[in-house]
């Protein structure tokens, strides 16, 4: 087994103030204390599940198309060199809150080999899936076959470590999800009328991600972070759908805005009644909304325009020229753009909002994170 070498990140928090929808305040306390895997017998891993927002390439390996894909240049061109499928320049919040947390660049599930690098913590997530099985259904890894697949390596681990050990780190390990966004977007994209209300929409989406996070539970896990859906209807993608109109596109950003209630809803709900369940949940409509509203404010200088695409504010989902739309334009420097490409952020955004979640839920950061960050989640034993 490879050895996890021993280093510490001083850690320093003071209150944790957390206020969502201005109803809920709630006070984490005040800690100060190091974040360190102790040897190779107490790594605390991290799994991820959910969307293109997490994804670190199991797309590459299963039967789809390139629209959820993002295995050609110029993805990945700012870090890696070379595309690995993720859906951005470079780097994801995934791959920063890894190296924040001392672990190695966590694996996507189909990735062949890396049985050893699979022992830190295994990425589930799928480009373009959502928590219902019917988005984009054939094309994506939905949440139910992800949860299939933690549990294969939830057995692995058993058989690896026994039984106790391996329960031991699973109750240990962090979970990271970011789910539902293409529950929404889907329906724009592909044009579908809704045959329900918007609000039943929404309950059927958080009824299968509780449904989620019970099973996460019964099997062990007891530390999940979450992100929140972002105000969908400002995307380009979406923006571009409402011809002649520069707003947002608004039945989308509903849609997100009642998604982001009832999440922290079910959440705080959990906590009360779920004994152990402890969460982290950022808020990344606020702080991509923030960053849209006052670009400069956080070294960009440009919030709308997406860097790579096609059209008015690179709308066209064209980036790489392998799709439907096979020209593109790209900018000169990603870091300058929030968004990637129509649907996605730049590493330069991920690297601010992975930030916030591993060490943010300050009043200096408007408190876009809590009741815990993630730092807080890797420390709790
Ligand atoms: C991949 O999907 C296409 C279209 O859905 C299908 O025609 C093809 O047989 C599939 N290939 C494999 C290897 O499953
Ligand atoms: C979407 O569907 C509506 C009717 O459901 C139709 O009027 C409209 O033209 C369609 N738009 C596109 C882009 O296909
Ligand atoms: C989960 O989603 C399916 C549709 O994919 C729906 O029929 C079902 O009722 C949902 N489950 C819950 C608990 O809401
Ligand atoms: C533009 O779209 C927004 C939101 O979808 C809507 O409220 C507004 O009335 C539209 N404006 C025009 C001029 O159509
Ligand atoms: C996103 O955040 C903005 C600004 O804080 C807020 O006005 C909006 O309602 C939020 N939307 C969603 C989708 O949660
Ligand atoms: C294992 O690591 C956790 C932090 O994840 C720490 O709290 C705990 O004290 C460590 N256990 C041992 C035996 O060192």
């Amino acid at each position: 087994m490879e050895k996890v070498t021993r280093r510490t990140i001083s850690f320093s928090a003071s209150f944790i103030f957390f206020i969502f929808s201005s109803t809920i305040i709630f006070l984490a306390g005040k800690s100060s204390a190091k974040f360190s895997h102790d040897g190779e017998n107490n790594v605390t891993a991290l799994f991820l599940f959910g969307d293109s927002f997490l994804d670190a390439g199991n797309n590459n390996y299963i039967n789809t198309t390139t629209l959820d894909q993002a295995n050609f240049p110029p993805y990945g061109q700012t870090f890696f060199g070379l595309p690995t499928g993720r859906f951005s320049d470079g780097r994801l919040i995934s791959d920063f809150i890894a190296e924040y947390a001392n672990l190695p660049l966590i694996p996507p599930f189909l990735e062949p080999g890396n049985s050893q690098k699979k022992l830190y913590g295994v990425n589930f997530a799928s480009a373009g899936a959502g928590a219902l099985v019917e988005t984009f259904q054939g094309s994506v890894i939905n949440l139910r076959t992800q949860l299939e697949h933690y549990k294969k390596v939830e057995r692995l681990w058993r058989t690896r470590f026994g039984k106790e050990e391996s329960k031991k780190r699973i109750s240990r390990a962090v979970y990271l999800i970011s789910i539902g966004s293409n529950d929404y977007s889907s329906l724009f994209l592909t044009n579908q009328s809704l045959p329900i209300s918007m609000s039943q929409h929404v309950d059927i989406v958080i009824g299968n991600m509780t449904t989620f996070i019970h099973e996460i539970y019964k099997i062990g896990g007891r530390k999940l972070g979450f992100l929140n859906v972002p105000d969908l209807g400002c995307f380009p993608a979406l923006r571009i759908l409402q011809p002649n109109n520069d707003s947002c596109l608004r039945d989308a950003s509903r849609l997100a805005n009642m998604h982001n209630r009832a999440l922290t809803n079910l959440l705080f709900k959990m906590q009360r009644q779920v004994k152990g369940f402890k969460f982290s949940l950022f808020d990344m409509n606020k702080s991509l909304r923030l960053r849209m509203q006052h670009p400069s404010k956080f070294g960009f200088k440009e919030g709308e325009e997406a860097c790579c695409g096609t059209g008015k504010w690179r709308g066209v989902f064209s980036c790489g020229g392998k799709r439907i739309v096979k020209e593109y334009k790209l900018c000169e420097n990603p870091k300058d753009y929030i968004f990637w490409d129509s649907l996605h952020l730049t590493q330069n955004t991920y690297n601010q909002f992975a930030n916030l979640i591993w060490n943010g839920g300050h009043k200096s950061d408007s408190l876009v994170v809590g009741p815990y960050n993630i730092n807080k989640l890797f420390q709790i034993p």
